[in-house]
Parts: C-alpha cells; sequence; structure tokens
C-alpha cells in the first residue's frame, strides 16, 4: 500500500503533549492545518498510560468534524512504549503516526508490521522525524518507504546532535535543511520544518518561517497557537501570487489554443512548467481559503 497524501495543505502543524488536557481539547478550535499529538518528549514518564488514552478521547471526538490531519507522535523505537501506544492510538484512526530519529527504514518497517497486526485495516500514513545526522544521511531511503506521505524535520535534536550553537541564521543546518527537503522531494513527499522553540519571540518565529519557505518547505511545526497564524500566512501563496498564476494560466490556455507552447507574461517566458507551477499554487490558494473559511 502506498500511502497517498490526503492533506495537501500543511501550512503549520501542532505539537500537543498529550498528557495535558487542556491543550488538547484547545488544539482542535485552533486554525492549524494539522496536530500532531504527543507521547514523546513532551510527555513525563510516569504519565505515559494516561497521555494514550487522552490522545484516544481526542482522535475519537475529531474524528467527524475536524478539517486538518490529526497525527499521534509514537514513542521511540527504542523503547518499550511504542508498541503499547500503537495498540492504544490506532482505535481512534489517526490519519498518520509520527515516530522520532528514524535513521533507517527498518524502523519504519518494524512500526509498519506492528500497525498490520495490530490493527490490519487500520493502516494509515508514517511521518519520519528526520533529527539526527545518520537520519539525514539515510533520509531518501526512509522517505521512499511506501507508508511514508510527510517528513519531519527535528531542528532542534539536529542541532544538538551536530554541536550546534543556537543560530539565528541556521547557517550550521543549513546543509541538513537542504539534504533532507532533497530527499523528500526525490522520494515525491511533502517535508516540514522543525519548531522554533522561543514562543516569546514573535520577529524570531517569522524570521524562521520566511527562512523555511524560501528553502522550499511545504509549511512548519509549530509549538505554541500564537505560532500558527503566522506560518499559516507565510506558507500560504499570497494573493498576488495567486493573481499572477491566474493571468500566466489565461496566457498559456491562449496559447494554446492558437497551437503555440510558449508565450510571454510581464516579460516572463511562459512554458508548460510554469502553467503546472502556476496550477499548484493556485490550488494550494484555493484549498487555504477553504480551510481559512472553516
Ligand atoms: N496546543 C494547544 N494549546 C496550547 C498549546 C499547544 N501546543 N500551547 C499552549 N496552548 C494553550 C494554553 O493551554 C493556553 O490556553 P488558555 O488560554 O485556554 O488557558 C493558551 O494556549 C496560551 O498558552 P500560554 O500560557 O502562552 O503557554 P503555556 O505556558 O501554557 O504553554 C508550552 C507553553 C511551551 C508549555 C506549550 O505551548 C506547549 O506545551 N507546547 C507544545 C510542546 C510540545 O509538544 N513539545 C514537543 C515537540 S517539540
Ligand atoms: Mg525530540
Amino acid at each position: 500500500m502506498t500511502a497517498q497524501p490526503r492533506f495537501h495543505l500543511l501550512r503549520s502543524v501542532l505539537y500537543v503533549p498529550g498528557s495535558n488536557p487542556k491543550t488538547l481539547a484547545k488544539a482542535p478550535t485552533l486554525p492549524a492545518d494539522g496536530l500532531i499529538l504527543d507521547l514523546e518528549d513532551s510527555v513525563a514518564p510516569e504519565a505515559k498510560i494516561q497521555a494514550r488514552h487522552n490522545i484516544l478521547a481526542t482522535l475519537h471526538a475529531t474524528r467527524d468534524h475536524y478539517p486538518g490531519a490529526r497525527v499521534v507522535r509514537v514513542n521511540g523505537i527504542h523503547t518499550d512504549l511504542w508498541r503499547d501506544d500503537l495498540a492504544v492510538v490506532l482505535a481512534g484512526r489517526p490519519d498518520a503516526i509520527a515516530l522520532s530519529k528514524v535513521e533507517s527504514p527498518a524502523s519504519l518497517e518494524r512500526l509498519a508490521a506492528a500497525m498490520r497486526e495490530i490493527a490490519p485495516d487500520g493502516m494509515c500514513a508514517l511521518w519520519p522525524m528526520i533529527e539526527s545526522p545518520l537520519g539525514v544521511l539515510q533520509a531518501h531511503a526512509i522517505a521512499t518507504h511506501p507508508l511514508v506521505s510527510m517528513v519531519v524535520m527535528g531542528t532542534s535534536d539536529l542541532g544538538r546532535a551536530l554541536g550546534l550553537p543556537g543560530d539565528p541564521e541556521r547557517i550550521g543546518l543549513r546543509h541538513a535543511l537542504q539534504q533532507t527537503l532533497m530527499a523528500a522531494r526525490a522520494a515525491g513527499r511533502g517535508i516540514l520544518d522543525g519548531v522554533f522553540v522561543n514562543i516569546r519571540d514573535p520577529e524570531g518565529f517569522l524570521a524562521e518561517c520566511h527562512d523555511g519557505a524560501r528553502l522550499g518547505f511545504d509549511g512548519k511545526t509549530v509549538i505554541h497557537p500564537a505560532q500558527i497564524e503566522p506560518a499559516n500566512r507565510i506558507f500560504l501563496p499570497s494573493d498576488a501570487d495567486a493573481e499572477t498564476a491566474r493571468r500566466i494560466l489565461d496566457a498559456w490556455n491562449q496559447a494554446r489554443a492558437r497551437g503555440e507552447e510558449i508565450c510571454v507574461v510581464d516579460g516572463k517566458l511562459v512554458e508548460r512548467l510554469h502553467a503546472d507551477q502556476a496550477n499548484q499554487c493556485l490550488s494550494r490558494w484555493k484549498n487555504a481559503q477553504k480551510r481559512d473559511e472553516d
């Protein structure tokens, strides 16, 4: 089975600690394009079991009406927790399971095998997190696993593993960000940028969103409600981009009607690839309009 990405728009995906009933209740009311309900780093060891059941309740409560992606991050494959995490949360039919620190397709295969065993009818997509040097080096093999629909950067762990100072320009992370993005795209997958941990620094957050968008990420993982709206705005083609896309498509369609394969719009050459790009831009823009109306 190859996972088809059901969600074409994931500008902001919010981490929600599974042990905090207040944030779990609030999360589906927020305008994020998706949620990662977390059983891993944000949950204390003694709260893991309760968190599974909290998340299951949220999955049930959001099953019919929540328009975004419902993803659960289980505990790492090296722990003795992930199997029981799956056994509980798969019953809530999440859209995907996120797994931290993936370094080979073999760990995804272990996860997939357990999913088939626990809930043969409950298979869902996998979102591997790339957050170690080895993960970056293996990113293409990981991203090509047939169940993967989205790759998620884990920039905090990666920065620590690389021995990087906290650098607003992310100079030391550049290579890893681009290599992982290349790997995800080569496999035809989406990719989300890592989190910005300073929730009281809106300007720093904006700068990092712009950086991620320029690098080519589809969206950003976020940790706080205040980060959702800026990420939604920056990872969306602007109204002006959508307008340009419309004019490119009009001109292209007229050129095709004349039996021509190229035309010029605003002094710029337009070929089929630009028309395809314009189509993608418009459909992303329309999806966002629809989501923002929900
Ligand atoms: N999801 C949903 N709601 C959230 C939220 C989240 N991730 N983070 C904060 N909120 C809610 C709070 O519950 C609060 O709700 P209220 O206004 O109804 O009381 C509101 O947003 C404002 O929160 P604030 O007081 O500014 O933040 P906080 O001190 O309560 O929480 C964090 C700060 C960082 C602990 C919290 O944002 C958080 O847990 N983030 C996610 C961390 C995580 O999952 N990490 C793992 C991946 S890196
Ligand atoms: Mg982590």
